[in-house]
């Protein structure tokens, strides 16, 4: 595509103009020494100081059980931010001046002396609003998010009410079926406001996740098409080229369908199909989401078979490397029948979308990692081509490359140049990088700006959490306790079980493998 020029220029539309500012603020990091402080949140932290998105004065607090001092932290995260900085080199100047405002405060979670102290070091801040505008992040585990806002609460650093200045963000896993997510959802609403939950899928943070509802509603001439009339079949990919690796324990207890499904994949097909919201306030998109949610058709533990297949990784290589079984894998049961593959059909039963087949998969060891949502148009009536072609002519399609090579393409035929008539798929694509340059923040930098002025749209509400679970769960129960068939397993380094393939030929249809927009 052509760079942007002037009259583009002109014609960008900002839609957070009367975005609120971000206020001096705290941010305080339960689980200040695990991985996702180190890897994601210190390092986005950095980054929106660096380019000027943090208020003035703000402070950040990292709180865990560990003994050690401000400095020893503070080098640690330096050396954390060296590994997965998203820019280097990093800048010293930048760095030594962020971390001013960086400490570390020692406390066990479940000592209600630990947050008196907390109390103590923030009642110490000389600004007003460092005292009260709070952020308490909880990278810790979900079995211990009751017991941390309700001491937060008793200590009076959290108040209940709606739209308070305090605000609570809490990472997945939310719960691991809706009894677990409910009961969580409890615990936290009685020392916080809904409104002060900030449940986060990170996904919602990516660009080209947000950009699906700019795309469908700000432009006519495809929300047209975004129909059953049009529509032949959805087809959402996200494949991964990684293994389980070392996350083997965790792996154990969420499986494909908790670690993925259940959030990231219901959340892009939410966006892909929801109806138009009536504003984009934050309720207004997710009041839309909950309700195409509770359209999907909820499966039967009946059902399942017919509509879900699960698979499990087994010795392979990809790029020349070889890759060991699932069950090979640290802290991985030798007989686990975990799945590391989920391929899925869903109806959603509404007037846009009646019987019409929406396809998900995912999957760890795939040839190759992307997620993409390709919406596959109904083919032409066989009338001008049928002799030449039959069933060889494509039909339409537009694929939203979500990652890596953002972008969007369109296919649609055209006849080859030349003296005999021969028609071929082409594609037209829009590229981000070559439109907008190559930089595209972090998933958690946006996340943790929204949360800051407290902006809920890129999160998910109680209902949608409770929703996801409702779709899962039945799934979940079909599995249980039975052992995996030959059928269901998948060597390492290829496109998942063969019974994925038979799900979609069941009704005429066939995966089309992610390719590189280039
Ligand atoms: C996480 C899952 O939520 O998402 C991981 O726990 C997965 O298993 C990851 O690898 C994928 O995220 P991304 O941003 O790399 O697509």
């Amino acid at each position: 595509m052509e760079q942007t020029d002037h009259v583009d220029e002109l014609l960008t539309c900002r839609l957070d103009s009367g975005r609120r500012a971000v206020e001096p603020c705290t941010i305080v990091i339960f689980g200040a020494s695990g991985d996702l402080t180190a890897r994601k949140l210190i390092p986005a932290f950095y980054h929106l100081y660096r380019e000027k998105q943090l208020p003035a004065s703000f402070r950040i607090i990292g709180f865990a059980r560990r003994e050690k001092s401000d400095d020893a932290w503070r080098a640690e995260l330096r050396a954390a931010l060296e590994q997965f900085s998203r820019t280097r080199p990093i800048d010293d100047a930048v760095w030594a001046e962020f971390a001013t405002s960086v400490s570390y405060c020692q406390g066990d979670i479940s000592d209600p002396a630990a947050y008196k102290k907390l109390a103590e070091r923030l009642a110490a801040f000389n600004n007003d609003k460092l005292r009260r505008n709070l952020l308490f992040y909880l990278a810790i585990s979900p079995s211990q998010f009751g017991a941390v806002v309700e001491y937060l609460f008793q200590t009076g650093l959290l108040r209940k009410e709606e739209r308070a200045d305090q605000r609570v963000v809490v990472e997945k896993p939310f719960g691991h079926d809706l009894a677990s997510a409910q009961k969580l959802n409890t615990e936290l609403t009685r020392f916080a406001h809904e409104s002060q939950i900030f449940r986060i899928d990170h996904y919602l943070g990516k660009e080209t996740v947000q950009n699906i509802l700019m795309f469908r509603f700000s432009n006519s001439i495809f929300e047209q098409l975004w129909n059953r009339q049009s529509v032949d079949h959805v087809q959402i990919t996200v494949s991964e080229k990684l293994g389980v690796g070392t996350r083997g324990g965790y792996y154990e207890e969420a499986g494909a369908l908790r670690d993925m499904v259940q959030n990231h994949l219901l959340q892009v097909l939410s966006l892909v199909a929801m109806e138009p919201p009536v504003s984009l306030e934050a309720e207004s998109i997710r009041d839309e989401k909950v309700k195409l949610l509770r359209s999907i058709r909820f499966l039967q533990p009946s059902q399942v078979d017919a509509n879900v297949v699960r698979g499990q990784y087994t010795a392979g290589e990809i790029d020349g490397q070889p890759r060991p079984a699932y069950r090979h894998e640290p802290k991985v049961k030798p007989d686990s029948t975990v799945e590391t593959y989920v391929a899925m059909r869903l109806l959603i039963d509404n007037w846009r979308w009646s019987n019409i087949p929406f396809y998900l998969r995912t999957g760890k060891n795939l040839p190759q990692s992307a997620s993409e949502v390709r919406v596959q148009f109904r083919p032409t009536p066989h009338v001008l081509f049928a002799a030449q072609c039959g069933p060889r002519l494509d039909a339409n399609a537009i694929t939203l490359r979500l990652q890596p090579n953002e972008g969007i393409s369109l296919r649609f035929n055209g006849k080859v140049p030349g003296t005999s008539m021969e028609i071929r798929p082409v594609r037209m694509h829009f590229s981000y990088d070559s439109e907008f340059g190559a930089y595209t923040p972090e998933a958690y930098e946006r996340l943790l700006l929204e949360a800051l002025v407290g902006d809920a749209t890129l999160f998910i509400r109680r209902d949608e959490v409770e929703t996801a679970w409702r779709i899962v769960d039945p799934i979940r129960a079909a599995w249980t306790g039975r052992p995996l068939s030959a059928k269901e397993f998948y060597p390492a380094g290829t496109w998942g079980p063969v019974a994925a393939d038979e799900l979609l030929a069941q009704r005429g249809h066939a995966w089309r493998n992610p390719q590189p927009i280039t």
